[in-house]
């Protein structure tokens, strides 16, 4: 592994992007006295400041400074027709003119039309809504040791599951995934965390041998996001039913940002595994705050009137404007799923394409990850990796996330820089395409990505 020193073409793309945003900049200077950093989640803030923006339509933004930006991030993954789409914020445009709209505190139809699609299209049998994919997944593991009775979580480290005590630890890089990746939570929940590896199956026999009967649950994405937007391979969520089965602990698939990415429905059934309870968010909104744990009634009874988990969704939980957002947006993507979902891959696998290629003309060796696994019809979600060596299956987090083995500089802070500076918006190495990403913004990102590498070429 070469030494690269990038602060140079850092610093020329920081100070380029300066120049031609002086508005951005100056939102910036009065956002961080304010808020901290600037904003409230740290994969929206860039150094040296963000883009603010003032408009969103399709694959591209619009901000402040009046660049229009191609975006790869899609409203954290969620926005798989693109930024909004017609038919959710016209319907919304109406409910709100018809008087309708805002938070009541009531219960209303909409919430029960979309949960009758979550089930539908996932084999759930019940659903409770609440408003984060954070609260879905930490209300999902309290019903897992609550109705198992026992302590012992299970998960999959560089999985991120949102910002609770159980999803804290095994979420970044340190050697390996096995810490705790923030203060102030209860050393006993630490304790009560085992890490596993994602896409090894021996790890998980191993863990499963090893605390079985120890085990809530076992959490984990078919398609992992954080760790590098790649799927898990078919014997391993085979194994993990089979295991959790074995051992008496549940199985939650955490589907919040696989949940309607892969099909109008839960990815699970792409694998032909039905789990416990599965936790959506994201996609199940259509750009409204809306997430959900999914599953068995008898479990989620546990929830209920009477029961001991005290998961109560929040004052915002089922709003009606976020549940017809919703259900609009499944509705339509149930009602074209023949067509949405090829189109998606097809245009991951071009924009693949392209990039792959374009970077090759430099001679500079790319992958994404997860590329090997065909266990999944295609992935419209691309961690652009610059690896070291060209041999490697690049399907786990220890290898995509590791600085030994992958280029990670270059492929996260360097990148998003370089290609923010050429009006391309990119995150985790590249990030989401949508159906309203067309030939012409994939030749747009190419052309981007070539005046990069002819860039970054120097530096290697
Ligand atoms: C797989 C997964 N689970 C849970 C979450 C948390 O969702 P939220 O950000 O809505 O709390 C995320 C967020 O990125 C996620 O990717």
């Amino acid at each position: 592994m070469k030494q690269r020193d990038y602060s140079p073409l850092l610093a020329q793309f920081a100070e380029a992007y300066a120049k031609r945003s002086p508005k951005s900049a100056a939102l910036h200077e009065r956002a961080v006295k304010l808020m901290v950093d600037g904003g409230s989640n740290s994969l929206r803030l860039l150094h040296p400041f963000s883009p603010r923006l003032t408009r969103a339509k399709g694959a591209w933004l619009q901000d402040e400074d009046g660049h229009r930006i191609l975006d790869f991030w899609q409203g954290h993954h969620a926005n798989i027709l693109g930024h909004n789409p017609e038919m959710v914020t016209r319907a919304l445009a109406e409910f709100f003119g018809e008087g309708l709209g805002l938070q009541t505190g009531f219960t209303d139809r909409w919430q029960i039309e979309v949960a009758e699609l979550i089930c539908q299209q996932t084999g759930a049998e019940r659903v409770r809504f609440t408003t984060t994919g954070a609260l879905a997944t930490m209300n999902a593991i309290l019903l897992a040791r609550a109705c198992t009775g026992r302590e012992l979580v299970l998960k999959v480290g560089g999985g991120w599951h949102g910002g609770h005590p159980w999803g804290l630890k095994g979420v970044g890089y340190h050697g390996g995934f096995a810490g705790m990746d923030s203060a102030g939570v209860p050393a006993s929940v630490n304790e009560n965390i085992i890490i596993t590896n994602y896409n090894n199956t021996e790890k998980l026999k191993d863990h499963f041998r090893q605390y079985g009967d120890q085990l809530a649950c076992f959490i984990v994405e078919p398609v992992i996001g954080g760790g590098g937007l790649m799927p898990a391979k078919k014997e391993y969520l085979q194994a993990a039913r089979e295991l959790t089965r074995k051992y008496g602990a549940l199985l939650i698939f955490d589907e919040v940002v696989s949940g309607f990415r892969f099909r109008a429905g839960s990815a699970a059934a792409l694998y032909g595994v039905q789990p416990d309870l599965m936790t959506l968010g994201k996609a199940i909104g259509g750009g409204m705050p809306v997430a959900a744990v999914a599953g068995r009634a008898d479990i989620l009874r546990w929830a209920g009137k009477g029961g001991k988990v005290k998961f109560e969704g929040g004052t915002y939980a089922a709003h009606p404007a976020s549940m017809l957002a919703g259900k609009i947006f499944m509705q339509h993507l149930i009602d074209h799923e023949a067509t949405i979902y090829p189109q998606l891959f097809a245009t991951g696998a071009k924009l693949r394409e392209i990039v792959t290629k374009t970077f090759a003309e430099e001679n500079i060796y790319v992958r994404f990850a997860g590329d090997r696994n065909r266990d999944l019809p295609g992935n419209p979600m691309h961690m652009l990796l610059f690896p070291y060596e060209e041999d490697g299956e690049l399907n786990t987090p220890e290898e995509v996330r590791n600085p030994a083995i992958c280029d990670l500089e270059l492929g996260e802070k360097v990148l998003q820089l370089g290609l923010l500076v050429e009006n391309v918006f990119t995150v985790h190495g590249l990030g989401s395409n949508s159906t309203a990403h067309v030939e012409a913004d994939l030749e747009f990102l190419g052309a981007a990505c070539h005046r990069f590498a002819k860039q970054v070429k120097a530096f290697l």
